[in-house]
């Protein structure tokens, strides 16, 4: 099927009542992300269609919501203002005048912005569904253990859908039913505008329902399907704290699983494990104990990492590394390293193949060549070092100005020997083939082949010691 041209609406102008918090629901992080950017990342990266145009209904908290959208999503969007929220059904209207004034009409996928869950591969079966059947109105609906909550998907004698009956509206037998509505659907625009201007607010809640559109539609004649997710975590709605910290679970789950089963990677302990669905992992790695990955993550094959470690950002590890006890963040790590334990390696590092980082050592902005080594105890920020070179224990590179707040290189050439303790006061380079003396403070460049002493002349006083006890002893 060639690519299909869709908008969609996320719903997202709710308090989130039961948050008990003065953020919008759907900023609140799951596994380390704000929900609706999950919902955005699997709109936008359906297989095979295209989203032109999201409409994102805001009302409660608007500025957080729109300040954010704004600061982090590309794709073309409108946010329409809902005030006050009057339900689902409403909340769609908001759109209305926007898509009609685009001339839209097409695939509208219309999302709960509480389900951050949902994949782009079930979105794009429910999108091609709808189009395969020619309905007017897909619902997505799924079997759950325990629906408390959720809208029932109510079906006819022949098991043809014929409407949604909401939680609190359902009579004792409904509340039976197992299949639930998951708040996203494909509608045809506009045909369905119709179907919204005629909902009406007359239930337990007083609000226009976008789940009615369903049995209008059937009403009219018009073609409703459902499509059912199988997997039912993926489409989990939130609506407490609680049901938040289940929702990370549940997509660190999803992901360990597939790592696990396709991508042939060993989680030791998966209930402590934390990995983001969009992390890579390549073969006969191991994932240990209390290790967090989260999204931009990719590692090669053949690693150990953690136990007790967090990837953070866009963090690319080769093949063979291990990571023990440590903390990366946007950086790069070559084949065959050893990072840890208790590394830390801020933002912007390339660390070639074959190094050391090992215990307390903080790296920022630095690049090491291979073979070279900082393996204990040191600060190196914005410096280059290059290979086959040891950085000795407690090794600091001076590189933050305090009075000008700027901050200077250091640079580091190949085969040097930087003895324990020694301050490297930026900017300096220190040639190839160098040897620093222990505890030296650099402060001017150092020729290559050379031998650089900076500290203070060691001077032994001959029976010192035993001077000063016989004077001490006269008094
Ligand atoms: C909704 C569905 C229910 C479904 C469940 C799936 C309706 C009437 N009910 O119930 O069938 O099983 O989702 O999770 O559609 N929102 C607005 N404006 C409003 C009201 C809500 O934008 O006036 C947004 C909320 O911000 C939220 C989403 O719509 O992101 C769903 O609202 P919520 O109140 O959580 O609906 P549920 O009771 O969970
Ligand atoms: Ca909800």
């Amino acid at each position: 099927m060639s690519s299909i041209i869709c908008r969609a609406v996320i719903l997202a102008a709710g308090q989130g009542k039961r948050m008990k918090s003065s953020r919008p629901k759907v900023l609140h992080d799951v596994l380390g992300r704000p929900m609706i950017s999950r919902v955005v990342d699997a709109l936008t990266s359906l297989p095979n269609a295209k989203i032109e145009h999201l409409h994102i209904i805001v009302g409660h908290a608007r500025d957080q919501l729109q300040e954010y959208l704004d600061k982090n999503v590309s794709t073309a969007l409108t946010c329409h203002t809902q005030d006050p929220q009057l339900g689902t059904g409403h909340a769609v209207m908001q759109a209305a005048a926007g898509l009609n004034e685009a001339n839209f009409k097409g695939n509208l996928i219309v999302t709960v912005g509480d389900a951050p869950l949902i994949s782009s591969a079930t979105l794009q079966a429910l999108v091609e569904k709808h189009v395969n059947e020619k309905s007017v109105v897909t619902v997505l609906s799924t079997d759950v253990e325990n629906p408390t909550g959720y809208g029932r998907i109510v079906r006819d004698e022949r098991r043809k859908v014929k409407g949604i009956v909401e939680d609190k509206d359902a009579t004792p037998s409904q509340k039976q039913i197992s299949e639930i509505n998951t708040g996203i659907f494909c509608l045809s625009w506009p045909q369905v505008e119709d179907g919204l201007k005629s909902l009406k607010a007359d239930n337990q809640q007083k609000e226009y329902y976008l789940t009615d559109l369903v049995e209008w539609a059937v009403k009219a004649g018009l073609p409703v399907s459902a499509l059912k997710a199988y997997d039912c975590r993926s489409v989990m709605g939130i609506n407490s704290r609680p049901e938040l910290a289940k929702a990370s679970r549940l997509l660190s789950d999803m992901t360990i699983e597939r790592l696990s089963i396709e991508d042939g990677v060993t989680v030791v302990d998966p209930a402590s494990s934390w990995i983001d669905p969009d992390v890579k992992v390549g073969p006969d790695s191991t994932i240990l104990p209390n290790t967090h990955i989260l999204a931009g993550a990719r590692i090669g094959s053949g690693c150990v990492i953690g136990p007790n470690t967090v990837l953070k950002g866009k963090v690319e590890i080769g093949n063979n590394v291990h990571v023990n006890q440590s903390q990366i963040s946007d950086s790069k790590i070559g084949d065959n390293c050893k990072v840890g334990p208790f590394a830390h390696l801020r933002d912007g590092n390339i660390v070639s193949e074959n190094c050391k980082i090992g215990n307390f050592v903080e790296l920022k902005n630095s690049t090491i060549g291979i073979k070279s080594n900082c393996a204990h105890l040191s600060y190196i920020g914005d410096t280059t070092i290059g290979t086959r070179t040891n950085v000795g224990a407690g090794t600091i590179t001076a590189n933050y100005d305090h009075l000008t707040k700027s901050k200077a290189k250091t640079i580091i050439g190949d085969d040097v020997a930087i003895g324990s303790n020694s301050v490297l006061v930026a900017p300096v380079t220190i040639a190839n083939d160098v040897v620093v003396a222990a505890g030296s403070v650099i402060v001017e460049n150092v020729p290559a082949s050379s031998l650089a002493i900076a500290r203070g002349k060691q001077v032994n006083k001959d029976g010192w010691v035993e001077q000063k006890k016989t004077t001490s002893l006269k008094k």
